[in-house]
C-alpha cells in the first residue's frame, strides 16, 4: 500500500474486533477506495434479513412468493456479468514461471500500480475512489469449521450487499470469526469492488459492475483483489479465489517448510459419504470441471436396486485435504453452502437439491413465473415435458414457448434462465447432509475420482493401477467447456485435475506436489486412496448420452467400493482397470452389453490421438514437468502399440 492516508470515514470497529493488523488494513483500504461508510458485519440473522430488504428496496432483489418459496429472493445480473472471467484472472507470483503457463500473470509491482498505487503516467489506480457513494462492508468468514486445525480465516471487504448476503450462506461468516482470529491471528485479506462509484445524486442500477474486470491473486502475501464483477466466483472471494487459488499455494508451502511434512491439497472436489447396507461407510472426493455434475453426484439418491445404501453430502465443490497423524488423508468442505448451477436441476437429476431449494434461497439469473416463483430449463422434466405458458426471463423480457422459438437460434428455444444461472443455499437445507459435514476433524478419504465431460474416447470408469498412473490420468484430463466460464462452450480443453481455472501456481509444480505427497505418505506406511477416472458423457451416433447418469451412477460407485473391498477383478487395459459388464448390479436398469461397450470401449485410434494431446499438454508444461509423468505416457503409448 501507499503510505498511510487517513480514511475520510469513521471506521468504528466494534469492541469485539481486537486484531490491530485487521483494523489497520481496513483503514488502508477505506482510504484508497473512499466509501461513504464502513459497516462491520456481524453475520446475524437480523443483519441478513435487513440486507435482503435493502436489496429489495434497491431493485437488486425481488422477493419470491412467500408461500411457494419462503424467505427466498431472485436477482438478475447485468447481462455482461454472468460467469467467471478466466481471461481476467491473474496469479501475480513474483515470476511468470511460478504462476506457470496455464495462468495469466503480471508482475506484482505492475499489478499493484494498476490496482492500488496508480501508474507512472499518472493514470489513477482502479481501486482509487472505486467505492465512492457506496458502503464498504467488512465480512469476516472462516473457510472450514470454526477453529478446525484445517480451517483458515478470511476477511472480505466488499461494496456489494449482494456479495455480503451470499457470503453469509456460503461461509461460516460472522462475529465468532473474530474470537478465533484473536488479537494476532492470520487472515487472508480479500478486497472486492464492483467498480462502479456513484457521484453525488447519481441513481444506482440493480446490478452495478464495470466492463473492466480484474480477479487478482498475490500468492506470496496471500491477498486477493477483485474489481468490476459482482458474479459468483469473481466476487464471493472465499470460494475459487481463496479456497482454491490461494489455498493451493498454502498447501504446497506447507510441504516446503523443510520439516519433511507432506503439505496438503486444496481441490475442486465434492466429498461424499457412501454407506452400505451393513453400515460400512466410505468417503470419496471427486473432481469434475464446473457444471459437470458435482452437486448432483454429491447428493445422489441411489436407485431402488440399492436398497439399504445411503449417499450423504459433505461438500459439493471444494475439498481441503490433509494427512492426519497416521498419514491418512482426511478432508473438510471449506464452504457452508452451495452455489450451484440451476438449469438441468430437477426431481429426476437431483431430488435432494430440489428439496434443498424449497426455502431460504438466493436465485441469480433464473426466470420468474407469473405467480412469483422461479423456473429454469430442466424443470419441465418434472411436468412431463410441459413448459410454462409465460415467464419473465433472466433479462426481464417476456418469455413464452413460442416467443422463445421465434427468438432462439439454431431451432432451439431462447433459454428463460441463463445457462449459468445459480442458486445459493445453505448446506443445512440439504436432506442428504452428512452428519460429519461440519466435523473439524474432517472425514477419511478412501478414493479420488476425476471425471471429465467427453462425448467420445474416455471410458465410463477406470481404476488407476498406481498413485502415479492416477496422477497421470488426472493431469491429462480433458473436458468439454461449459457456461460456468465466459467463452466458447463445448470445446475439449485439457483441464488437469479440473483445476485449470483454479490453480494458484505452476501446474507442473502442482503435479509434483501430488506425486511427492503420495510418495511421502506411502513411505510412512499409510494407505493411499485409490484413484478412478469417470466419464458419464459418452454419446451415441444419435448424439444422445448413452449412460443414464444421475442416480444410476450408483452402479459405478458401488463397483469402486467392491474394488476397494477386493471383490471385483475388472478388466485390465492400457491405462488401468475397468469393469466387465457382469460386474455391475443391473437390477432395475435395462442397459445392454452393447450399450455398455459403447460407454466403456477403448478405441486404439482415438487413444493414439488422445495421447498426442497429452504430449501437447506436456510440451506446454515442460518446464518443471515431473519425469514420472512423461515416463507414464511413454509406458501407456507402448502398451497401446503392443
Ligand atoms: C463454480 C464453478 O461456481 O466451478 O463452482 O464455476
Ligand atoms: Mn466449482
Amino acid at each position: 500500500m501507499n503510505a498511510r492516508i487517513e480514511p475520510a470515514v469513521a471506521l468504528q470497529a466494534p469492541a469485539y474486533v481486537k486484531n490491530k493488523a485487521l483494523i489497520a488494513w481496513v483503514a488502508d483500504v477505506a482510504a484508497l477506495t473512499k466509501p461513504d461508510q464502513v459497516v462491520w458485519c456481524d453475520g446475524s440473522a437480523e443483519e441478513y434479513e435487513r440486507m435482503c430488504q435493502q436489496l429489495v428496496a434497491s431493485g437488486t432483489f425481488r422477493k419470491l412468493n412467500p408461500v411457494k418459496r419462503p424467505n427466498s429472493y431472485l436477482a438478475w445480473s447485468d447481462p455482461s456479468d454472468v460467469a467467471r472471467v478466466e481471461d481476467r484472472t491473474f496469479i501475480c507470483a513474483d515470476t511468470r514461471e511460478e504462476a506457470g503457463p496455464t495462468n495469466n500473470w503480471m508482475a506484482p509491482q505492475d499489478m499493484r500500480a494498476l490496482l492500488q498505487h496508480g501508474q507512472a503516467d499518472g493514470t489513477p489506480a482502479l481501486f482509487d475512489g472505486c467505492m465512492r457513494g457506496r458502503t464498504m462492508y467488512v465480512v469476516p468468514f472462516s473457510m472450514g469449521p470454526l477453529g478446525s486445525h484445517i480451517s483458515h480465516i478470511g476477511i472480505e471487504l466488499s461494496d456489494s450487499p449482494y456479495v455480503v448476503v451470499n457470503m453469509k450462506i456460503m461461509t461460516r461468516m460472522g462475529r465468532a470469526v473474530y474470537d478465533v482470529l484473536g488479537s494476532d491471528g492470520a487472515f487472508v485479506p480479500c478486497v472486492h469492488s464492483v467498480g462502479a462509484p456513484l457521484q453525488a445524486g447519481q441513481a444506482d442500477v440493480a446490478w452495478p459492475c464495470n466492463k473492466t474486470k480484474y480477479i487478482v491473486h498475490y500468492p506470496k502475501t496471500r491477498e486477493i483483489w477483485s474489481y468490476g464483477s459482482g458474479y459468483g466466483g469473481n466476487a464471493l472471494l472465499g470460494k475459487k479465489c481463496f479456497a482454491l487459488r490461494i489455498a493451493s499455494n498454502m498447501g504446497r508451502a506447507a510441504a516446503q517448510e523443510g520439516d519433511g511434512a507432506p503439505g496438503w491439497l486444496a481441490e475442486h472436489m465434492l466429498i461424499l459419504g457412501v454407506t452400505n447396507p451393513q453400515g460400512r461407510k466410505y468417503h470419496v472426493a471427486a473432481a469434475f470441471p464446473s457444471a459437470c455434475g458435482k452437486t448432483n453426484f454429491s447428493m445422489m439418491v441411489p436407485p431402488a436396486a440399492f436398497e439399504g445404501w445411503k449417499v450423504t453430502t459433505i461438500g459439493d465443490d471444494i475439498a481441503w485435504i490433509k494427512p492426519n497423524a497416521d498419514g491418512r488423508l482426511v478432508a473438510i468442505n471449506p464452504e457452508a453452502g452451495y452455489f450451484g448451477v440451476a438449469p438441468g436441476t430437477s426431481m429426476h437429476t437431483n431430488p435432494n437439491c430440489m428439496a434443498s431449494l424449497t426455502r431460504d434461497v438466493i436465485f441469480t439469473n433464473v426466470a420468474l413465473t407469473d405467480d412469483g416463483d422461479v423456473w429454469w430449463e430442466g424443470m419441465e422434466d418434472d411436468e412431463g415435458g410441459k413448459l410454462p405458458e409465460h415467464l419473465i426471463d433472466w433479462q426481464g423480457k417476456d418469455w413464452t414457448p413460442q416467443i422463445a422459438l421465434d427468438t432462439g437460434t439454431g431451432g432451439k428455444r431462447r433459454p428463460a434462465a441463463h445457462p449459468n444461472a445459480r442458486f445459493t443455499v445453505a448446506a443445512i437445507n440439504n436432506p442428504a447432509l452428512d452428519p460429519a459435514w461440519d466435523d473439524p476433524a474432517g472425514v477419511p478419504i478412501d478414493a479420488f475420482i476425476f471425471g471429465g465431460r467427453r462425448s467420445t474416447t474416455v471410458p465410463l470408469v477406470t481404476e488407476a493401477r498406481s498413485w502415479v498412473e492416477g496422477v497421470y490420468m488426472a493431469a491429462t484430463m480433458g473436458s468439454e467447456t461449459t457456461a460456468a466460464a465466459a467463452g466458447q462452450q463445448g470445446v475439449v480443453r485439457r483441464d488437469p485435475f479440473a483445476m485449470l481455472p483454479f490453480m494458484g501456481y505452476n501446474m507442473s509444480d502442482y503435479f509434483q506436489h501430488w506425486l511427492q505427497m503420495g510418495e511421502k505418505l506411502a513411505a510412512s506406511g499409510a494407505t493411499l486412496p485409490r484413484i478412478y477416472t469417470t466419464n458419464w458423457f459418452r454419446k451415441g451416433a444419435d448424439g444422445k448420452f448413452v449412460w443414464p447418469g444421475y442416480g444410476e451412477n450408483m452402479r459405478v460407485l458401488t463397483w469402486m467400493i467392491d474394488r476397494l473391498e477386493d471383490r471385483k477383478t475388472g478388466v485390465d487395459h492400457v491405462f488401468g482397470v475397468s469393469p466387465a459388464y457382469e460386474e455391475f448390479n443391473w437390477n432395475g436398469l435395462a442397459f445392454t452389453p452393447e450399450q455398455f461397450a459403447m460407454v466403456t470401449s477403448i478405441d486404439p485410434a482415438a487413444w493414439t490421438a488422445e495421447l498426442k494431446l497429452h504430449a501437447e499438454l506436456f510440451q506446454q508444461l515442460a518446464h518443471h514437468l515431473p519425469a514420472q509423468l512423461q515416463e507414464t505416457r511413454s509406458r501407456i503409448e507402448s502398451r497401446l502399440a503392443a
